[in-house]
């Protein structure tokens, strides 16, 4: 009632004075924003969930939206022959080393986020524990996994009955838990996985890496504890074309072109973050002037989470099992700063290993999933932390506290859970799967419902400020550095370029904690306008971010934010050349 009654107030245009928020710069000029707006109205919303799809069929171990359809892929393993849902019809799958055993199950759909519909789609080469990436036109390009499985690269494209296509041996090494990560120019390289410290340039379909094309690196030598801690290393490439790896409690800049270490960062204390540790990590917004004339443009990352270097051999190897507490950490870098650059460590209300850190179309952060004392593996945590935090990126007087806890779900989703930020701005949520197989009795059963949480910008009291996108007056094809329109309606008869974010997304291929190349990129805004056509219609023109540095080409959803509300729904974008 309270946020309702508030909601309601801040909708009275003479009552704008009292949103709440931290003020943006002076503006330069008339047409023209000198800094990022980052205000944003106050709601104590804390959000709502409802369950979306009682029975997906599989449990979602990987997740990632395709751009453009409704669709949103979930795959776990072939490994286990089963799943609750079984393929259409014949060819079963052949199971590898056993001549007369075939599996007819699916392990891999794509489900309508819209109407739940599911299209179960066939897979050979076992996907467990793999990693992917869209390319520039919106196909996904999936590597590693088990097996088989692990040295494979699988296509998947966007049309209504495309399936999988499958490479064997493409890869140069076997990639077990390894991390997938888009450069500048579109191209992917793959870096790590289990026994495997070297990295590679995903070769182009069909084609084979020769073994001598995985380049060794050290740096994933040094970072393995006993217990490895440094799979599936967070990688994001830098706003200067480097590429930030993060693996247990270290951290460097790495020059792909060269194979060169450019920067060290100070060691992030505390416990270990990479797999079997699973903390979490993104990259926060990065934000952008029109014509921007900046030689460096920040570029901040944040891990949170995480366990103490042992605890996967307390809660695996030792008997009775010990569950050690998750970290409570939360860390931010500016990896821009380079030897400027150190890690500034904040407390989350709940500790939180396994889970997803997800970037909101608001540019805060949604600490979702996973749980509170163990490590990643079979039945190796407990405690699950059923509460999203939200972390305000930008606190201002008003949002003293940075964390603030939201509703917590009934369903446990820890090892092997994700989460996926929709269009409409709420999460999809999915997965969980603690036990080598689909257990319904356990002390957490294998989970194929699906649930979609709403945060707290979907508070019903901030309708007024919730925008629609005209698509047909909206350019959806973006050109590095050009400018651009984006018309909408609603929120406010005359839109303040103050109260006004315009946010790209590139949607992350999440597992086991990783939400791989997850980025924002906040556009520098020219001016707002009316359109004499559409009075009712305000025309913000924007400039396309100027390189692939700060935005790897590819499809991107873009959100209107005003006064912190997001639009009703995200524009798919596709940017390039
Ligand atoms: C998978 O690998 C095994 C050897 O580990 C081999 O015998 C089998 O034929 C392979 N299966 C497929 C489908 O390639
Ligand atoms: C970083 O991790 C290593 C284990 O890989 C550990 O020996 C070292 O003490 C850690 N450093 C800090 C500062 O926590």
């Amino acid at each position: 009632m309270t946020a309702l009654r508030r909601g309601l107030c801040i909708f009275l245009p003479l009552l704008f004075v009292s949103v709440n928020g931290q003020p943006a710069d002076k503006p330069a000029g008339r047409n023209r924003v000198a800094a990022p707006n980052v205000i944003s109205v106050d709601t104590n919303y804390k959000g709502k969930w409802e369950l979306f799809s009682p029975d997906a069929g599989v449990s979602a171990m990987h997740l990632i939206l395709l751009p453009t359809t409704n669709e949103a892929l979930m795959f776990d393993a072939t490994v286990w022959k089963i799943s609750k849902l079984k393929l259409p019809g014949p060819p079963c799958r052949k199971v590898e080393d056993t001549p007369n055993e075939e599996d007819c199950f699916a392990h891999s759909i794509l489900i309508d986020y819209e109407t739940g519909n599911i299209r179960p789609l066939r897979l050979i080469y076992d996907t467990w524990c793999s990693s992917g990436a869209l390319d520039v036109n919106g196909q996904l390009v999936s590597t590693g996994g088990y097996n088989n499985g692990s040295d494979t690269v699988r296509l998947l494209d966007i049309c209504p009955d495309c399936g999988w296509k499958e490479y064997p041996g493409a890869l140069a090494n076997g990639r077990w838990y390894a991390t997938q990560v888009t450069l500048a120019d579109g191209r992917f390289m793959v870096f790590g996985g289990r026994a495997a410290p070297t990295y590679e340039f995903v070769p182009a379909e069909g084609q084979k890496n020769a073994k001598n094309q995985a380049v060794d690196f050290k740096f994933l030598v040094e970072t393995h504890d006993p217990v490895e801690n440094n799979l599936y290393p967070f990688i994001y490439l830098s706003t200067d074309g480097n590429l930030f790896v993060f693996a247990n409690n270290r951290s460097i800049l790495l020059d792909p072109n060269t194979n060169r270490i450019v920067h060290e960062f100070p060691v992030l204390p505390g416990g270990s973050r990479n797999y079997p540790a699973s903390g979490c990590s993104c990259m926060l917004p990065i934000t952008l002037q029109p014509d921007d004339k900046r030689f460096f443009i920040p570029a901040e990352i944040m891990v949170c989470g995480g366990a103490p270097h042992d605890a996967f051999t307390m809660s695996d190897l030792t008997r009775p099992k010990v569950f050690l507490p998750a970290s409570k950490d939360c860390a931010r870098i500016d990896i821009s700063k380079r030897g400027k650059a150190n890690w500034k460590i904040q407390t989350m209300p709940t500790a939180r290993i396994l889970g997803d850190a997800l970037v909101l179309p608001t540019g805060d952060v949604l600490l979702i999933n996973g749980a509170m004392s163990g490590s990643a593996g079979w039945d190796d945590a407990r405690d699950p932390n059923l509460a999203p935090v939200l972390y305000r990126v930008v606190a201002g007087a008003n949002h003293a506290t940075k964390f603030v806890e939201l509703a917590p779900t009934n369903i446990p989703r820890v090892y092997h859970s994700t989460s996926a930020v929709l269009p409409d701005g709420k999460i999809l949520v999915a997965g969980s799967n603690t036990n080598p197989g689909y257990l319904d009795v356990a002390l957490y059963p294998t989970e194929t419902r699906v649930e979609k949480f709403s945060p707290h910008y979907l508070d019903p009291a901030l309708d007024p400020f919730r925008t629609d996108i005209l698509l047909d007056k909206s350019a959806n094809k973006l050109i590095y550095g050009q400018r651009f329109e984006v018309q909408v309606r609603g929120g406010d008869p005359n839109i303040d370029m103050q109260k006004l974010q315009l946010n790209i997304y590139y949607p992350p291929f999440t597992t086991h904690g990783i939400s791989m190349n997850q980025r924002m990129i906040r556009m520098g805004i020219y001016e707002v306008r009316k359109d004499a056509a559409a009075p009712d219609a305000s025309v913000i023109a924007y400039q396309a971010p100027p390189n692939g540095n700060i935005a790897p080409p590819g499809y991107y959803m873009m959100f209107v934010v005003y006064n912190g509300v997001p639009c009703r729904r995200a524009m798919w974008v596709q940017l390039k050349n």
